[in-house]
């Protein structure tokens, strides 16, 4: 089979297409022939030799870990019934033609969402589905969300908004803006205006111009920024770190303010929580009530520009590969 392998840590060049055996599905699991595989920022950090002792891979690997397929193939055990049925999952490197899974990690798609939109949903929609729960947002929330036009955080906005919270969405230039407005913020702030804390109290609304959720998914100084603008009492999840760094945050103030931190520890999920976050976000979009935002989907041998597309910071929302 067709695969994308990272050949040694580097800039996207390193990622180049190459010929692996297929993989045999044992007891218990099935082969997925992958229609598409997600990308999603952290790869990238990876590729380029960030977080080692997070992800501990060695060149040459083959990256990436949200599929959407087709069962083409049984391991012994798995019901006949599987066979040619349309799923998603996760697995160790998702940048080639075909995929095994245990039958525990693999959720069906329904019949009304395409294969594109539940690829996109993988990670972002169970992470986003996760951090709604986490934060638990309601209709009297307001909730500011950094990265917001990112796979993530087009989500995000949408899931935050559907509960009834006032939204803020922080983006960088005026068409990410208008998408995130588009997916039901109720206003924005452009992160390249240095008084965009500011605009963003004043969007917040309410006495104070605080948010009683902040769901930062850049991390670095931005998420720092946004600490001050969290309410006392209010919650913060640091989940993301495309900027190069979760967001520093002060415990001490945290508990003085009576904030609750939560960080990338509280995203990870057992493969029950994974399969119904999963199932959730999908039949959320099969309802029509979740859109996933397709910047531009790559064939696998340009694997390399879909990750200068993600490092480019230019597309709306996600980027996929095509198998
Ligand atoms: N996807 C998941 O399931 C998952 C799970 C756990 C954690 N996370 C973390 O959440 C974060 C967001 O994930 P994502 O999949 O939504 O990523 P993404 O689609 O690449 O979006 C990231 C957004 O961050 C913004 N950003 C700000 N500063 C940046 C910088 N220096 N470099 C790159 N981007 C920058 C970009 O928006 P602007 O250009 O508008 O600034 C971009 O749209 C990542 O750190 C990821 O590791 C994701």
């Amino acid at each position: 089979m067709r695969a994308a392998q990272v050949t040694k840590f580097g800039d996207p060049s390193v990622l180049v297409t190459t010929d692996l055996p297929d993989p045999v599905p044992a007891p218990g699991e099935v082969l997925i022939d992958v229609a598409y595989a997600d990308t999603i920022f952290v790869e990238t950090q990876v590729r380029a030799g960030w977080g080692g002792e997070f992800f501990p891979v060695e060149p040459p690997y083959v990256p990436g870990g949200g599929v959407a397929g087709v069962v083409s193939a049984l391991g012994p055990g798995v019901a006949p019934s599987w066979l040619g049925r349309r799923v998603t999952s996760f697995v160790t490197g998702s940048y080639a033609e075909r995929a095994v899974a245990p039958l525990t990690a693999v959720t069906p798609v329904p019949d009304d969402l395409d294969l594109l939109s539940a690829a996109a949903l993988v990670h972002d929609g169970v992470t986003a589905t996760g951090l709604m729960e986490l934060t638990a947002v309601t209709e009297t929330d307001r909730v500011l969300i950094l990265g917001a036009s990112g796979g993530m955080g087009t989500l995000l906005v949408q899931l935050a908004h559907a509960r009834g919270a006032r939204v803020v969405g922080v983006a960088r230039g005026a068409a990410k803006l208008a998408l995130v407005r588009d997916l039901g913020a109720d206003a924005t702030a452009d992160a390249t205006a240095p008084d965009w804390p500011n605009r963003a109290r004043h969007a917040l609304g309410g006495p104070a111009g605080a948010a009683d959720a902040v769901l930062d998914g850049v991390g670095g100084e931005l998420g720092a920024m946004a600490f001050p603008l969290t309410a006392d009492g209010g919650r913060f999840s640091a989940h993301g770190a495309p900027s190069g760094g979760f967001a520093a945050l002060d415990p001490t103030e945290a508990k003085r303010r009576d904030i609750t931190l939560f960080g990338i520890g509280d995203v990870q999920y057992s493969p029950t929580d994974l399969n119904r976050l999963t199932a959730s976000a999908l039949a959320e979009a099969a309802a029509g009530r979740l859109r996933a935002v397709v910047g531009e989907v790559f064939p696998l041998e340009r694997a390399a520009g879909a990750h200068e597309a993600v490092e480019g910071r230019q597309l709306l929302g996600k980027v996929l590969l095509e198998l």
